[in-house]
Formats: C-alpha cells, sequence, structure tokens
C-alpha cells in the first residue's frame, strides 16, 4: 500500500495489491479522476487520459479551449461552470449564487486513519492503511474543501468522505453536501441495488445502466427496509464467481440518496451521500460540516469475492469493542412467545427450559416498562413495571443469572407514546410542525432527538435500569419513520439540519451507553430490518434482519443482506409454527438451518414444542456452539440463488481451509428430475476432506461438486418442499 504525490504532474497514485486510483489537479485547478481500477503501474504523469478535444459546448476560460469539466472525470463536481452533470455538493452564498469552484490548495499524506467526530466510520492501525486529505479553496465563497480519501493495505477498498469550512462571515448554506462521487469512462455496467419492505428487505435488484439516472433513496429518517444504503455497480457478465464490480456502502443510518447517472459522453457518475432533499445545513464563520463516510470496495473476482472484502472490513475495521470478531451468544427472545402478556413467573419458566436446552443468554423483550400492556401506551417512561418484574430488573437479571444464563433486554429510546408520562412532560420534545397534525407509527411519535436535553433525559433513565444489573445485550429498536420532521427547540434557518441532527442524537446516545457499559452486546432493530446500515454496525455488531422469521423467506433475506453485510452481523432465530408472518409450517430442521447462518437463537417457547424437537433443538444448539466461530467469521461464499433457480445454497469456509460448512435449501421440489451437483468453493485443491462419512479431494468438490444424492441417506431429498440439509466438511 502507499500513496504517490507527483509533484511535477500534480497527481495522486493511491495503491495496494489489488487496485490503483489516480487523480490529479486538472486544467483549471479542480481535481480530476484518471483512474479507479486494477492495480496497474505508477507512472510519473498520467494526464494523457484527460480529454482536450471533441466539441465542449462551453470552456473555463480561453487558454483552455479544448478542456471542459463535461468531457472528463471529476473526483468531486459543482454544478454552475462547466460540468452539466449532478453535482456532489452545493453551497449558497450570502448574495443568492449557487456556483462554487475549488481549487487544489494542498494536501497531507499520513499513515492510518482518523476518525470523523460523532459519525461511524472504519478504522484503521498505522500499518492498516493510509490517508490522503486534499484540501482545495474557493475564495469567493470564502470556503475550505478537505477530500479524505484511505486506502486500505489488505482490502481493495477505499473510504472517503468531505469536509466544508467556512472561513469568511458572509455565512452560507450547504443544500448538498454527498460523501463521494466516482466518474468513470464508461457505462458498460449493471446497477445492484437491494430493496424491499417490512419483512422483506434487502432484496436484490438489478438493471442496465445507460445514459440518464438511476437512483434509489431514503426520506424516512432511517437508512429503511426500502432501499438499502449499499449498491454495485457490475460488468454485465459478471456473476458470483467472476467479473469486475464496484460497491458502495454508506456508513451513516439516516436520509440517503445513492445513484448512477450516464451522461452522453460516456461518462458514468455514481454518487452516495445524505439525501440532499430537506438538507440544508448553514455554516457561520469558522464553523465545519463533515459528511458521512463511504466505503468503495473493487473486485476483478465475481461478488462473492466483493462481498467478503466487505465482510472482513466490517468485521476488523468497523465494528468495535468487546463484541469484534467474538463468537456471539445463542439466545431466547420471549417476543413471539408472550407478547407483552407476561410475568416474571412465565418468563423465569421460559428461561429454565432454554438453559436446559443449552441456550446462553435469555431476552426479555418488549412490554416491561411503564404501562406498556399493548403498544398503545408506555414508550419512553423507561421504569420496571412493578407487577411484571418486581424486583426490577435487576431482581429478574440475577434470577435468570443464577440459572447459568446472562440476560438482557428490549428498549425503543427514540420513541415516546402520547399515552405516557413522558409525553404528558414534555409534549415539545417530539418532532412535530406547529398547528399540524402529528402522524403516528404504531400508535407512536419521535422523539426529537436533535435535541440534547431529550437525548441526554433518556440517557439517564435508560443508565438507571442498566446499572447496578447485571446486563449483558440490549436490543435497540426503532419502529417507524420520521414524519412531520420539524423541532420545535430550532429556528427557521436550522429546520433543515434536523433530519441530520436526528442522527447524530442517536449515534450519541450509543456513544455514552456503549462508553458506560463496554460490554454490553447491542443488537440493532427496526421493525426487523429498516436501519440494517454500516452505520449502524459500528455501534451494534448485530442487527435483527427482519420481523419475518419464515425460514423460506429467511433465506431470501440473509442471501440478499449478505451482499454487502457480514454473516455475524445477521440477527437470525428460529421461531415457531405456524410462522407468526407467513403461516407456513416449516419442520424445526429448515427453520435451525437457516439460523445458522447468522447469531442464532430462537424466538418461542420451548415449553412448547415436543420432546422430539426439544431434543432436536438440544443437538441444534450443541452444532452452533461447535461451529459460530467459523460459519460468523469464516469466509462466506452465495452458490446458489433462490433468486434465481429453485434452490439456495451457501457455504463458510475457515481461513486456513481445513473446515468448511455448506448450507443447501430446496425452495421448491420439482417431479422427474435429477438431483444434480453442487460445486463449492474455497477449498484447497488439493487436500483430502471428510464429508458425510466419504472423503474427497478439494479440486473434485470444487470442480465436479457434490452429488446431492449422497444426502438422501441423511432423510434429504429434493422431492420434498422446503426440505434442507447443513453439512460439515473437514480436511482429513
Ligand atoms: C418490533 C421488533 C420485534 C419486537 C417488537 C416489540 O416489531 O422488530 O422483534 O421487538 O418490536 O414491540
Amino acid at each position: 500500500m502507499n500513496i504517490i504525490w507527483n509533484k511535477t504532474s500534480g497527481q495522486f497514485h493511491l495503491y495496494n495489491d489489488r487496485i490503483s486510483y489516480i487523480m490529479g489537479v486538472g486544467v483549471t485547478g479542480e481535481l480530476t479522476n484518471l483512474y479507479f481500477g486494477k492495480r496497474i503501474h505508477e507512472k510519473e504523469d498520467m494526464s494523457y487520459v484527460v480529454f482536450k478535444m471533441g466539441m465542449p459546448n462551453v470552456v473555463v476560460d480561453a487558454d483552455t479551449e479544448t478542456y471542459s469539466m463535461e468531457l472528463n472525470r471529476q473526483e468531486y463536481p459543482s454544478f454552475g461552470t462547466t460540468d452539466f452533470g449532478t453535482q456532489a455538493f452545493e453551497i449558497e452564498t450570502a448574495n443568492g449564487s449557487r456556483i462554487s469552484s475549488f481549487v487544489y490548495k494542498n494536501h497531507r499524506i499520513y499513515p492510518g486513519k482518523k476518525g470523523i467526530d460523532g459519525l461511524p466510520a472504519t478504522y484503521a492501525a498505522d500499518d492498516e492503511a493510509m490517508t490522503l486529505e486534499v484540501d482545495l479553496t474557493d475564495e469567493v465563497a470564502q470556503m475550505t474543501l478537505t477530500l479524505f480519501y484511505t486506502i486500505f493495505d489488505k482490502y481493495p477498498v477505499i473510504a472517503r468522505h468531505a469536509r466544508f469550512v467556512h472561513n469568511g462571515n458572509a455565512g452560507v448554506r450547504l443544500t448538498k453536501a454527498l460523501s463521494i462521487c466516482l466518474d468513470l469512462p464508461d457505462q458498460d455496467y449493471e446497477w445492484m441495488q437491494f430493496s424491499g419492505a417490512w419483512a422483506r428487505e434487502r432484496i436484490p435488484e438489478v438493471r442496465k445502466l445507460g445514459t440518464g439516472t438511476v437512483s434509489i433513496e431514503s426520506k424516512r429518517g432511517v437508512s429503511s427496509a426500502n432501499q438499502n444504503p449499499f449498491v454495485i455497480i457490475k460488468r454485465p457478465n459478471t456473476d458470483e464467481f467472476a467479473g469486475e464490480a464496484i460497491g458502495f456502502s454508506f456508513v451513516y443510518s439516516g436520509n440517503f440518496i445513492a445513484a448512477a447517472e450516464g451522461g452522453n459522453h460516456d461518462r458514468l457518475r455514481v454518487l452516495m451521500g445524505i439525501n440532499p432533499d430537506r438538507f440544508s445545513w448553514p455554516l457561520s464563520e469558522g464553523e465545519t460540516f463533515e459528511t458521512p463516510e463511504a466505503v468503495m470496495a473493487m473486485t476483478d473476482s465475481g461478488l462473492n469475492d466483493l462481498s467478503r472484502t466487505y465482510h472482513r472490513l466490517y468485521n476488523n475495521n468497523l465494528v468495535r469493542g468487546r463484541w469484534k470478531n467474538e463468537p456471539r451468544p445463542i439466545l431466547n427472545n420471549n417476543w413471539e412467545a408472550t407478547f407483552m402478556d407476561f410475568t416474571e413467573e412465565t418468563i423465569l419458566k421460559i428461561a429454565s427450559k432454554a438453559k436446559e436446552a443449552g441456550v446462553e443468554l435469555f431476552v426479555l423483550d418488549d412490554g416491561w416498562f411503564g404501562d406498556r400492556n399493548d403498544d398503545f401506551a408506555g414508550l419512553g417512561d423507561w421504569i420496571e413495571n412493578p407487577k411484571k418484574l418486581p424486583q426490577g430488573m435487576a431482581g429478574l437479571a440475577r434470577k435468570i443469572n443464577a440459572m447459568g444464563l446472562k440476560f438482557g433486554f428490549w428498549i425503543e429510546p427514540e420513541m415516546v407514546n402520547p399515552d405516557s408520562n413522558l409525553y404528558r412532560r414534555h409534549p415539545d420534545w417530539v418532532l412535530s410542525v406547529p398547528g399540524r397534525k402529528s402522524s403516528l407509527g404504531r400508535h407512536q411519535l419521535v422523539l426529537d432527538f436533535s435535541r440534547k436535553e431529550v437525548v441526554d433525559h433518556i440517557y439517564d433513565m435508560l443508565y438507571k435500569v442498566i446499572n447496578g444489573a447485571p446486563i449483558s445485550y440490549i436490543k435497540w429498536d426503532m419502529n417507524r419513520s420520521l414524519t412531520e420532521v420539524f423541532s420545535l427547540d430550532a429556528g427557521p434557518n436550522e429546520q433543515g439540519t434536523i433530519y441530520h441532527r436526528y442522527v447524530l442524537g442517536v449515534y450519541s446516545l450509543y456513544s455514552r451507553l456503549i462508553e458506560a457499559f463496554p460490554d454490553i452486546l447491542f443488537e440493532s432493530c427496526s421493525s426487523g430490518g429498516n436501519r440494517f446500515d454500516a452505520g449502524m454496525l459500528y455501534y451494534a455488531p448485530q442487527a435483527w434482519c427482519s420481523d419475518n422469521t419464515d425460514a423460506i423467506d429467511r433465506i431470501r433475506i440473509q442471501y440478499g443482506t449478505s451482499y454487502g453485510y457480514p454473516i455475524v452481523s445477521m440477527g437470525s432465530h428460529v421461531s415457531a409454527v405456524p410462522n407468526q408472518q407467513t403461516g407456513r409450517r416449516e419442520s424445526i430442521r429448515t427453520r435451525a438451518n437457516v439460523a445458522y447462518f447468522g447469531t442464532f437463537g430462537y424466538e418461542l417457547d420451548l415449553n412448547e414444542i415436543s420432546e422430539e424437537e426439544f431434543e432436536e433443538v438440544k443437538g441444534q444448539i450443541e452444532f452452533m456452539k461447535k461451529y459460530r466461530k467459523l460459519i460468523q467469521f469464516g469466509d462466506f461464499y452465495r452458490l446458489r440463488s433462490p433468486f434465481e433457480t429453485d434452490q439456495a445454497a451457501w457455504m463458510v469456509v475457515s481461513e486456513d481451509k481445513n473446515s468448511a460448512i455448506v448450507g443447501f435449501y430446496c425452495m421448491r421440489s420439482n417431479v422427474n428430475t435429477l438431483p444434480g451437483f453442487l460445486r463449492l468453493m474455497g477449498l484447497d485443491p488439493d487436500r483430502l476432506y471428510r464429508m458425510e462419512g466419504d472423503e474427497y479431494y478439494g479440486d473434485e468438490l470444487m470442480n465436479m461438486g457434490i452429488t446431492l444424492s449422497c444426502f438422501y441417506k441423511k432423510g434429504f431429498t429434493i422431492s420434498e418442499d422446503h426440505a434442507s440439509f447443513v453439512t460439515v466438511i473437514e480436511a482429513v
């Protein structure tokens, strides 16, 4: 890894073993992109790739007669001079002008990587990454813009963000400040996004790019189940196993936009950042605005390779603290077992059975506080309900600990029910517009987390419940989108900052709780997967993937999620049948075979299942304890797509290639077909492996594949809907 500054040509070359990123100071002082892709040799001057030809409609000045930004590639473009594409940022100056033009001033190159104040970001030690900061200035607007580029040593990754400082005293307004822009020289790409809605999150969708714009966004205040802030552009022939692709992952949990714009001269521009819609940020003298980070990864070896880059990067350089690279406890959550209708006694009964099965952590879900007996009341009153918890949270936690289980509980700190003491005392603490009705979601309103006093108050309440109780885990939920976003505490000039300040408030509460209770494992949740993003993973290393726990639907959801997020980040449990969302009755085996590929746990009362099933559950827990390190942190490969075939398959391989686990699922049985072969990946071709009692060479398993008929003796048959198997492969 290195970052080279060629002074005479004014060009930077950031490279590691796999990638090169080259840019330079352009004809008019702007930063021009010259190349991003597979590693190429370092050369002093690459400016021959800049087009000074064609028929530019407008040029910057007479000396540069043949040069127009429109025909070239920009690093962080503005609108209003000679680039007619979508701009990465916009500044409104005091006189109402929205033109800016930044020119190179100086730069710094240093080992490692700095954090971003108040925001999540990847981090790196000095030997893991190098960073380039480029300062550009606009004298008229009296602004300094700093662009940050970090290249990682071990990963084909560049992390980027931008910082604006207003040096004058006139005051300016940022109306757009994206995190990343990548201009590419051709448009022969497809766009891949991960979309859905509640209970069907992160389903891949692919479409061809060309001239014009394809874009996705969230305006819900959360990253959303509807569009995930992770996109891929790939060559049309790229598949899971081969080909070029570039990923863009936004390390942020609020409104966002991601777009690919094809210009009329081959250029493809990819942009990602905070959604400019509803964003407007005033800067007075000396004030700074720093964008969140976007992480760009590149592969020339297929989508599986791209995903593994994100898995490793996020496990090693985004997730922090006690739970970084730690296998996760197997938990039992009472939600689907009792909903809010429980007593301490019923909880202890469920927990005791869970302990008998081998579960390690018991989680008390919604309903333990205030007047929370249904979802009409209580949110905001984070004080134990003495009828349900006579000795408080601490009392229950100790009883559960005495059984040999760790204990954790559910919160939804950003919300308040109108029927709550908190709302009666502070009706002005919610996001709402004076004189207008506030829309409700699940009978609740959203607290104005842009206000420090609100966050402080929630912190104090939660601190009291957690402190002094042996709490190992917290599930942090967030169950509605933001509407009527207006802060009663902010002036008319500041209302455009509230969406972002809200997210900063959420991050600050997370930070304070993590600091106070560093050993707690946080799991984020937002009606399931409504806020499953890289920003959240910085605080909560795992996220409840979806409220849809139907095993067959979950295969699709977890498969889609795996493109951008590590296996260990996916909260996945076995729940009761018939499934609460779909009404389907999957076998306890298939439910577990899917849930293994995540954090694993149970979302049911184990007293309610048959003795036979209970024995199976014990075996499942034993299996997961033995193999979770491999499953959660091994190299993950998608083998067969449930979106393209009637089957699904994936596998994990240990780093030393000694062991692997394959999961195979029959989504739909087909009559009069042969079982076929499944080709494995990631093994050592020259080693002998044992699978189901027989021996095979790695090359045999990867090139010829395994015949699915060899699992028939284990009772697996593809002529049965939703049959599944999970098999362990060990080097002999
Ligand atoms: C949300 C979550 C569920 C559960 C309930 C509790 O729907 O996604 O897992 O915690 O809230 O009210």
